[in-house]
């Protein structure tokens, strides 16, 4: 079983490494790096590629570890008793009608050998990636209500993202493989629009590409567009049917991008472009 990267996912040769390591590990792949740069995609390609069904969990900050192995719906079983006189009550005695499996139960107990993706994990809390610590490792849990172990057959292959938002226990860690998806340079960059817009003209490419990355490496962005705002701009900028003019600027002078919100997010980041553009017409 390896992965050799996919027709609609550039993935970078170190990312290749990165996933067959954990699948000869047989340990959860933990990916972080930007937003917008394919670590939830990465998954879908992988399970897509080895031909495994994917289950997805995508985290909240409300999110507990306990749902992802199951819940015990109490509320309807004290429900159903109080109506059992009528139906006979056999619904109410078997307690498993009541266990709601989470999708970690459901991957344990898959018949065939699935990817599981735990999305954004550093959403929750930081109790969360503690208490999955043993079930990732082991691979097993133990349902008291049922009185049952629950334990793989065969490792799913696991999936953890995170946007780096928040620092993950060192226990957690430990049990993973990681790997950290650079920002693209610009010729992975090229082959990944390739994949998305393969008719794109070369020189609507090139000057939107430069463009991209006078944005990204202004000084003191808040917020950098990434791989999935490049994309959107570039579907915008077909679509509108923008002239290649407009992003061509004399002198390697930066100039307000059209159609500017699909890259900057903030009014602050904004501002600061109009800044720039203005004193470089002063000094001009
Ligand atoms: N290496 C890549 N190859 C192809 N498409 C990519 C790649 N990286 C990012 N994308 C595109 O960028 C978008 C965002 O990807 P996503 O997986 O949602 O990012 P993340 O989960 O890191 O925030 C997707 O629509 C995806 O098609
Ligand atoms: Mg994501």
């Amino acid at each position: 079983m390896r992965f050799e990267g996919s027709n609609q996912y550039v993935a970078t040769q170190d990312l290749m490494l990165a996933v067959n390591a954990a699948i000869t590990l047989k340990r959860p792949l933990l990916v972080k790096g930007e937003p917008g740069t394919g670590k939830t995609i990465l998954a879908e390609e992988v399970a897509q590629a080895l031909g495994m069904p994917l289950l997805q969990w995508h985290v909240k900050s409300t999110t507990k570890a306990q749902q992802g192995l199951y819940e015990y719906d109490a509320v309807s079983r004290l429900r159903d008793s109080q109506m059992a006189d009528i139906d006979g009550g056999d619904k109410v005695k078997n307690i498993h009608n009541y266990i709601v499996k989470g999708v970690l139960w459901q991957a344990f107990t898959a018949q065939e050998p699935v990817a599981l993706l735990i999305d954004e994990v550093d959403k929750a809390d930081i109790e969360f990636p503690n208490d999955l610590l043993r079930e990732l490792d082991r691979m097993e849990f133990y349902c008291y209500e049922t009185r049952e172990l629950i334990k793989a057959q065969t490792r799913p292959l696991v999936f953890i993202t995170s946007n780096n938002e928040k620092e993950l226990p060192d226990a957690f860690l430990r049990r993973c493989f990681f790997h950290y998806i650079k920002f693209p340079d610009a010729n992975t960059m090229r082959q990944i629009i390739d994949v998305h817009f393969p008719n794109l003209k070369k020189d609507l490419l090139a000057a939107a590409l430069k463009t991209f990355y006078d944005v990204r490496n202004l000084p003191g962005l808040k917020k950098k567009p990434s791989t999935s705002e490049l994309l959107d701009w570039l579907k915008l900028l077909v679509a509108e049917d923008i002239p290649l003019s407009i992003l061509q600027t004399q002198d390697d002078k930066v100039a307000i991008p059209p159609l500017v919100g699909a890259l900057l997010k903030n009014e602050q980041d904004v501002t600061l472009f109009e800044k720039l553009v203005f004193m470089q017409s002063r000094n001009r």
